[in-house]
């Protein structure tokens, strides 16, 4: 049995088009008319294999293939269809077309797993649009983000109003939860997005464990002032001190982490944002992620106290807030275990590799065994339009997932 590869392919581009923006880039933001579009495309392609499509209380959408014994664990395959601004083609639409291409195969050639089939896009994987992420499985497992209703997106808009719009609720999200005995396994099909595969020329990555991510908000307070009539020595800049602070971000990562250990500060605001003001606050965010909780807290307490030693500097003060923590998390032995001979039985060349981004197979892994499968990014670029994977990789991930699944059916 093997997957169609050319149209998984034309699937993407399907997909990727129901992104299509006025401005020319390709963004389906979460909750978006393009993300609907594409979902709504997606269940189309489902619903004509006669899977049974739903969307739950936290808004993922699932397409249920049924099993020999319908009444047995399901294997869950899956990942998201949104995606950054002006994201690319295959990050989490992959794992989605890659999961139904599995069930297309199955039906075209006759296979009736044992156990029930789902494929699920999950609700607001990227979670740029309201600072975080993991919205549709944090749900399915039964953790609230913990994202406020009243946090507002870059257009001003309510995220409690625009989920409803959606049909999902805070307070219902929830019963979103599956029952972990009604789940056999999850494995999410994904592109590598970092250069190992593609540096090595290795065709597939077995994912060993998802690198923690800790963020943080952090505040700078100086002073204000007027920017033509302050004397440098008089001033309070928060902007420099936050400068200072950033600019030793990558000494302080590489000097107490390690070649899986990155700290990123992604977005900044100052006040009162005027070109003729000196910046009286500085805002930004911090994230902090590797694959050991315990460097991960080391790398804070470093980052915290050169924060303390610059704002001393410059006379500043300082808030350091943690917003939100995921600890590092390892793939199911068992689940990994079905990849890699899946991998072997194909003959294909695979290396067991981390994750440095998260995935929806973050969360899923600490309520259901989940494994995941990399495919190579060319030059290991992603959340970008540039973000390219070949076909024939594309194929044999595709393939290994097929592979696991028919070994894991008999599990
Ligand atoms: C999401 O893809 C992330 O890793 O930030
Ligand atoms: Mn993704
Ligand atoms: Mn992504
Ligand atoms: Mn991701």
């Amino acid at each position: 049995m093997k997957a169609n590869g050319k149209r998984v392919v034309s699937r993407l581009e399907e997909i990727y088009q129901c992104g299509k923006k006025e401005d020319g880039t390709f963004t389906r933001m979460a909750f978006s008319p393009e993300d609907v579009k594409g979902r709504k495309l997606f269940a189309s392609w489902a619903q004509k294999l006669g899977m049974t499509c739903r969307i739950d209380e936290a808004g993922n959408l699932i397409c249920r293939m049924a099993g020999q014994d319908d009444s047995l664990p399901a294997i869950l395959m899956g990942s998201h269809l949104d995606t950054v601004p002006d994201g690319g083609k295959y990050d989490g639409v992959l794992g989605c077309v890659g999961g139904l291409e599995v069930c297309e195969t199955f039906k075209e050639e006759g296979y009736v797993p044992k156990h029930p089939i789902e494929v699920i896009v999950f609700t607001d994987e990227e979670g740029f649009r309201f600072g975080k992420g993991l919205t549709g499985s944090s749900g399915i497992c039964g953790q609230n983000p913990e994202v406020s209703d009243s946090e507002l997106d870059i257009y001003g808009e309510e995220r409690g109003k625009v989920m409803q719009s959606y049909g999902i609720t805070s307070a219902n999200m929830l019963k979103a939860a599956k029952d972990p005995e009604s789940v056999h396994c999850f494995i999410e099909l994904h592109v590598e997005q970092g250069a190992r595969l593609y540096k090595t020329h290795t065709s597939v990555g077995v994912v060993s464990s998802i690198a923690g991510v800790n963020r943080y908000d952090v505040t700078v307070t100086g002073e204000a002032n007027h920017a033509g009539s302050t004397a440098m020595a008089d001033r309070k800049d928060a902007l420099v001190a936050a400068a200072g602070f950033i600019n030793n971000i990558p000494e302080v990562t590489t000097e107490y982490g390690n070649e899986f250990t990155v700290a990123t500060v992604g977005t900044i605001k100052v006040t009162p944002h005027s070109v003729n003001v000196i910046p009286g606050t500085c805002t930004f965010s911090l994230e902090i992620r590797d694959q050991d909780a315990k460097v991960m807290t080391l790398i804070e307490q470093k980052l915290q106290a050169s924060l303390g030693d610059i704002c001393k500097k410059y006379g500043v003060s300082y808030t350091f807030v943690p917003t939100s923590f995921h600890e590092p998390a390892p793939m199911s032995k068992w689940v990994k275990g079905s990849i890699e001979q899946a991998v072997k039985e194909l003959g294909i060349d695979y290396s067991v590799i981390p994750s440095g981004a998260f995935h929806d197979s973050l969360i899923m892994t600490s309520v259901f065994p989940t494994g995941m499968i990399f495919v190579p990014s060319e030059k290991g670029i992603s959340h970008s339009r540039y973000e390219f994977t070949e076909d024939g990789d594309i194929e044999n991930g595709c393939n290994v997932l097929l592979k696991t699944v028919l070994n894991v059916d008999n599990m």
